[in-house]
């Protein structure tokens, strides 16, 4: 897919993301991301997807509802309008008023959940990515890897569509992030989330600080 390391914003302002299965401390390491960028003195702004605008938390309870029968091909649409819309409304216009944006989960989610683990086909689902919802592009993307087996003993019990899929499923959405890393490396990397808050938190730092 097609990423790019200019800046997407005449600003200085920088859009990073946080991905990565099912409880590998995205929420954790996203809220430590913030704090950091703000000890830095800078603005930033916190985004969460599917979510983050009204529309986009209407389809994100749609998505995660146990009761919703979705098949595969409208939920990988339905993440990809959440996006569009969460880019038009609050990521382009962070970015322009210079404000830092920090999102959990991004086309790295749709990748591995939608492409490597359900089998949609790859060069089409990245075709929607690109085309609907490619722009503002993240600075970076940053995988928190982390064995699935730990994970879901971080996360606990399963609360929601995705995570009653099971430890086989989520073990293809890992491949999946691998996966994505490498097919996006200029702009993609994996962060070790093996350790404890802090070690992992200076990882993400570490990353970070190379977009500066
Ligand atoms: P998640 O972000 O994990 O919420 P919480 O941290 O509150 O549990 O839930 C979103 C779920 O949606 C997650 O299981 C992954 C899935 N998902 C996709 O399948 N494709 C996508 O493109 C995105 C953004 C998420």
């Amino acid at each position: 897919m097609k990423q790019s390391s200019e800046p997407t914003s005449p600003s200085s302002a920088r859009f990073f993301v946080l991905d990565g299965v099912d409880g590998c401390g995205k929420s954790t390491q996203a809220r430590r991301l913030v704090a950091h960028l703000e000890g830095l003195g800078r603005r930033v702004e916190h985004l969460r997807e599917p979510g983050g605008t009204t529309e986009g938390e209407l389809l994100r309870e749609l998505l995660l509802d146990r009761d919703s029968d979705l098949s595969p091909g409208v939920e990988a649409l339905l993440f990809c309008a959440a996006r569009r819309q969460l880019l038009e409304k609050r990521i382009g216009p962070c970015l322009e008023a210079g404000v830092d944006v920090v999102c959990e989960r991004f086309h790295p989610s749709t990748f591995a959940y939608q492409v490597f683990a359900w089998g949609l086909p790859e060069d089409e689902l990245l075709k929607m990515l690109h085309t609907w919802a490619g722009s503002p592009e993240p600075h970076l993307t940053m995988i928190l890897e982390l064995p699935v087996s730990l994970a879901v003993e971080r996360r606990g019990a399963a609360t929601d569509r995705f995570e009653d899929r099971g430890a086989e499923f989520q073990e293809r959405v890992a491949l999946g992030m691998k996966r994505y890393v490498e097919l996006c490396p200029r702009t993609t990397v994996g962060v070790d989330a093996d350790g404890d808050e802090d070690q992992v938190a200076a990882r993400v730092a570490q990353a970070v600080q190379n977009v500066f």
